[in-house]
């Protein structure tokens, strides 16, 4: 966070500090649920956030809202992350509008499309790796060098328990998180003498639209006996973004009220 009188007007004018550097963050899939929470977490603290969004242009111009009232700054931007031509155009726009280099990405942006595998179908099993997965690779290929030029970035990316432990019914979504979780470890260790820190949140059963439509059970096998809120990943992302965290990198956090434990 800034420091001096210059480093605070040059934070509010473009973003906030990760380690001695001023940047601008981007958050993907933002105009609802958990990036939702994210974009405004960030912006209170002091980052100049882009809220990308694929289709909900008023939802994500409504967190954009939301973040200058509470005195933040933030741009929506219009982009499906699995074009491969969104990453350079989004970051060209967060570049050229809050005048720094995007210093933290969090890859949130993501679908599911459930069935057993024996039924699973080719367009099922593509939609759900290409968002959940490649789209967040070339996002951080976009992002790295920039970061690795400043000596200093935040990735996160936005997995799940199912990456961690089987879930029946999630064949695509699950080889998607954890190829992100891999991706994640991998990637954490080639940069981290770069002063760049990578790693990933595995949310469990959390209230957004994703899983408006789930029944019961999965409560029940919540240690915790409830779901979490977009707001409880929304910290842990926050912590993991903060100059605090610099040591951090290649790890999973859990928010899941115990259920991968
Ligand atoms: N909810 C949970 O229980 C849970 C648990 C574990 C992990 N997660 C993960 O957390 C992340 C967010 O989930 P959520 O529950 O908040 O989902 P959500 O409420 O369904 O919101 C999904 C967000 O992703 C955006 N999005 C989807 N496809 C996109 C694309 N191709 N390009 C750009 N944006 C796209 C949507 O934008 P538009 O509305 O504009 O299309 C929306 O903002 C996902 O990666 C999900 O897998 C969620």
């Amino acid at each position: 966070m800034p420091e001096t009188e210059t480093e605070t007007v040059s934070a509010r004018a473009g973003g906030a500090r990760a380690r001695g550097r001023t940047g601008c963050a981007l958050v993907t899939g933002a105009s609802r649920g958990i990036g939702a929470a994210v974009a405004r977490a960030l912006a209170r603290d002091g980052w100049a956030v882009g809220v990308n969004y694929r289709s909900g242009a008023d939802a994500a111009a409504g967190v954009v809202s939301a973040i200058e009232d509470e005195g933040g700054r933030a741009l929506a931007v219009a982009g499906d992350v699995v074009d491969p031509a969104t990453p350079d155009r989004l970051f060209a726009t967060l570049e050229a509008e809050f005048e720094h280099p995007v210093l933290a990405l969090v890859n949130n942006a993501g679908v599911s499309d459930d069935d057993l595998t024996p039924s699973m179908s080719d367009a099922a099993w593509d939609a759900v790796i290409d968002t959940d997965l490649s789209a967040a690779f070339r996002m951080m290929r976009r992002a790295l060098r920039p970061m690795m030029r400043a000596r200093c970035g935040r990735i996160v990316n936005v997995a799940s328990v199912v990456g961690l432990r089987a879930n029946p019914g999630q064949p695509n979504y699950a080889a998607a998180k954890a190829g992100l979780i891999a991706l994640t470890k991998n990637t954490a260790v080639e940069v981290a003498r770069r002063g760049v820190t990578v790693n990933a949140v595995a949310p469990g059963l959390i209230e957004t639209d994703m899983t408006a439509q789930l029944d019961g059970d999965l409560l029940a096998r919540v240690p915790a006996r409830r779901a979490g809120t977009p707001e409880e990943v929304a910290a842990c992302v926050r912590f993991l973004v903060s100059e605090e965290a610099g040591y951090v990198t290649g790890s999973v956090l859990s928010v899941d009220g115990g259920l991968a434990a």
